[in-house]
């Protein structure tokens, strides 16, 4: 499973050192959900099957939230950081719909008499296709969630193998077209480069994902991660590595699949059919706002303070229970790492950066913004006025491009 990045020390109290005022920024809240009925091979997120669990039991973790939840509150009103209502609610995981529907809307009733939630708010779960049904779905929407993005991952059962996916392909169709009945946003998830996935399998994937005819559609290119037992069956050769020619080729079929579907690209992993179909909350986290995230192994980013989690369940109850915030490590973002975080993050997105701005902090020079253009890194004509945007191609290349940016 990924480690936690490395940070200090966080205050047992919780206490959040102001490094600005939060005013000019939104407030959102992330809960974690850290429950999977089965591990796929190519996952390490901080999620965990019932064998890992030993004591801790999943129908109690709903309380332990609620309890962060005030206490977040707490330790907002004493480092007096401004109190705003949420803007966007994101349930992740893991599988939040392992959970019971009244366990999620607990927790979502919690964050609205804690803080209140904007009328207009995006409130997300994540949801694996096995594991909801229309009743459930429908409680969830009667509670306030308005936008669900399901783990497609592919449609061709061949693929789904390789990646360990236990869920039945017919279940996307169905759950996402009895979600859009009830009301809500829809989303899927997809996965391309998996070891032995051929460009006709990923045509597949995308024609069976745009006949969905989701909202909004978020592709990732497979990340053999450290740990996993993915990387354990590449390595022992029993499962051939991803093929990056293939990927790159996989990206431009992406794009060019999802635009004839009417989709447009406004983060490199990201379409959406329109602007108010993008990820509200993911936007928040491109544009550095303000989040709480609550359970274990969950990141915050308040006031320039970022502060994770300690990451296993068990762990994370127990401090609750003793009243010490579960907080492990924290690290305080200076106007440097600020302004490093803004180019990483907003370059990834289809309005790029502003280049007065980028001249403003000694980045980007002339000759640097040339050799970008000539390379069809990124938008002549934007960059002329005034907009550094990434190219289909510099899209591919972005982590590159950010670094010529930063000069690294
Ligand atoms: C953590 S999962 C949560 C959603 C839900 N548990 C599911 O898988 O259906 C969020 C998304 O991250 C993406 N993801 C997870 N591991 C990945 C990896 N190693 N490479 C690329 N994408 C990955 C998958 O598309 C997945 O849907
Ligand atoms: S269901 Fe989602 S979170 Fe769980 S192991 Fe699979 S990809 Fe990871």
């Amino acid at each position: 499973m990924a480690q936690l990045p490395k940070g200090e020390p966080a205050p047992s109290d919780g206490r959040i050192t102001k490094l600005f005022d939060s005013a000019q920024h939104s407030f959102h809240a992330y809960v974690h959900i850290p429950y999977c009925l089965t591990r796929c091979g190519y996952c390490d997120f901080n999620t965990y099957t019932a064998s890992e669990l030993a004591n801790h039991r999943r129908d109690e973790y709903f309380e332990y939230v609620l309890k962060e939840i005030s206490f977040s509150r707490e330790v907002l009103a004493a480092s007096e950081v401004i109190a705003r209502p949420i803007s966007t609610v994101f349930f992740g995981g893991g599988t939040p719909t392992l959970l019971a529907a009244d366990d999620l809307i607990q927790i979502l009733q919690g964050l609205r008499s804690t803080f209140g939630i904007s009328p207009e708010a995006e409130i997300t779960t994540e949801a694996n296709p096995d594991s909801v049904d229309e009743s459930y779905l429908e409680k969830l929407f009667e509670a306030g969630f308005n936008r669900i993005s399901f783990g497609m991952q592919s449609a061709v059962p061949e693929v789904l193998k390789v990646l360990e996916r236990t869920h039945n392909p017919e279940n996307v169709e169905k759950n996402v077209a009895i979600a859009k009945r009830i009301g809500f946003q829809t989303s899927v998830d997809l996965i391309y480069g998996t070891p032995g996935e051929s460009l006709a399998d990923w045509k597949k994937s995308l024609q069976v994902a745009t006949s969905l005819e989701t909202d909004h559609i978020s592709a990732y290119s497979l990340i053999v991660e450290p740990g996993t037992k993915l990387n354990r069956q590449i390595e022992s050769g029993q499962i051939s590595p991803p093929d990056e020619d293939l990927h790159a080729q996989m990206y431009e079929m992406v794009e060019q699949v999802l635009v004839e579907a009417g989709f447009r690209n406004y983060e490199v992993s990201n379409w959406a059919r329109g602007v108010d179909s993008r990820s509200k909350h993911n936007m928040a986290y491109w544009q550095s706002q303000d989040w709480w995230g609550y359970g274990p192994g969950a990141h915050s980013h308040i006031a320039g303070n970022r502060f994770w989690n300690v990451k296993h369940p068990a762990a994370y109850a127990e401090r609750i229970s003793q009243a010490i915030s579960p907080a492990l490590e924290r690290e305080l973002v200076d106007s440097d790492n600020r302004v490093v975080e803004k180019v990483m993050l907003e370059l990834r997105l289809v309005d790029g950066v502003d280049v007065q701005w980028l001249r403003s902090q000694g980045l980007a020079g002339p000759k640097i913004v040339a050799e970008l253009i000539a390379d069809e890194l990124i938008e002549g004509a934007s960059a002329i006025s005034g907009r550094m945007t990434l190219t289909p191609k510099g899209r591919l290349l972005a982590d590159a491009v950010i670094r010529k940016v930063l000069e690294f």
